[in-house]
């Protein structure tokens, strides 16, 4: 029997970038959210005799993603393969719903959810311990997905503190908007260069956030949600800023960039405001956007 599992993707309700590192990383502390828009990972055994040489066979909805190992679920797949000295080869299919390039940590998500996935397929080899480092060699968001919740990260990103769900999201939806672009993650770390105030963020913003947001009170967390890479990406694109403000305007109780874009999020009280708020963007902003409303999951 196939193993199937949600990969869901994530919004970044702060984001402060507080240096660049000698590595080339950028230090941050940044306050995640998982939100339940999903792409489908199935997972099963390939037949004896199929697959001897080549251990990871993946097929993708999404035909302009590559199915080798420039593809993060087939080093994934690799990596915990070896890992757990598994000889087997393994069919992996990636069924695709969540934007590329777009901030919401599909990749990332997708490969959390193979190390995983994986683990439950082959009865659990791999202690939580073990697959954290694994994730964080995936890459920066990767272990952020080992866990349904919301969590803090900070080093560059990959050291996660799982977080109850939050008091003041209780009930609350999201506005995706991905303008029909992306943007390269690497650009927009390196353009920081450009905005030492943005490149420089002071500490402690995350952890004040998550204190707001566990009390009551979600408008007054709302002006609380930053993320400093808004200062290069704003700026090369300036329809994203645009978008905020018409959100706002409209109702939104907060909007952002989530991640290095370029979706925009908004969070509406519930389902109802969020799509009449979705009507009304389209209505400005034309159809070529993808946009979808979503609950945030809230425990
Ligand atoms: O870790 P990940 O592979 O997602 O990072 C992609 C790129 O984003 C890195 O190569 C780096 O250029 C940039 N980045 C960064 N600082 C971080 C995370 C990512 O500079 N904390």
């Amino acid at each position: 029997m196939p193993l199937v599992r949600e990969s869901p993707c994530k919004i970044n309700l702060l984001l402060n970038v507080l240096g660049r590192r000698p590595d080339g990383f950028h230090e941050l502390e940044t306050l995640m959210h998982p939100v339940p828009l999903c792409d489908t990972l199935t997972f099963e055994l390939a037949p004896a005799g199929a697959g001897a040489s080549v251990p990871v066979h993946l097929t993708c909805s999404e035909p302009t993603l590559p199915t080798d190992a420039g593809n993060l679920v087939h080093r994934a797949a690799t990596a915990f393969l070896e890992a757990a000295g598994v000889r087997d080869a393994v069919r992996i299919h990636l069924e695709k719903r969540i934007p590329l390039a777009a901030g919401l940590g599909g990749g990332s998500s997708n490969a959390a959810i193979t190390l995983l996935g994986l683990n439950e397929l082959f009865g659990q080899p791999l202690t939580a311990d073990q697959l954290r480092p694994l994730a964080a060699a995936l890459g920066s968001d990767v272990p952020f997905f080992l866990h349904s919740r919301p969590a803090l990260g900070t080093g560059r990103g990959e050291q996660i503190t799982p977080l109850d769900f939050l008091t003041a999201l209780r009930g609350v939806h999201v506005l995706l908007i991905h303008p029909g672009f992306g943007v390269s993650t690497p650009w927009a770390y390196e353009d920081l260069a450009r905005f030492p105030e943005a490149l420089n963020g002071r500490p402690g913003r995350a952890r004040g956030l998550a204190v707001l947001l566990q009390g009551p009170d979600l408008r007054l967390a709302a002006g609380e949600l930053y993320n400093s890479l808004e200062a290069p990406v704003l700026e090369k694109f300036p329809v994203l800023a645009l978008y905020q403000t018409f959100l706002r305007s409209h109702g939104a109780i907060g909007a952002l960039m989530s991640g290095s874009g370029s979706t925009t999020f908004a969070l509406v009280e519930n389902t109802d405001k969020g799509r009449r708020l979705e009507v009304k963007f389209r209505e400005r902003f034309g159809d070529r956007c993808w946009t979808a409303v979503v609950p945030l999951r809230s425990g």
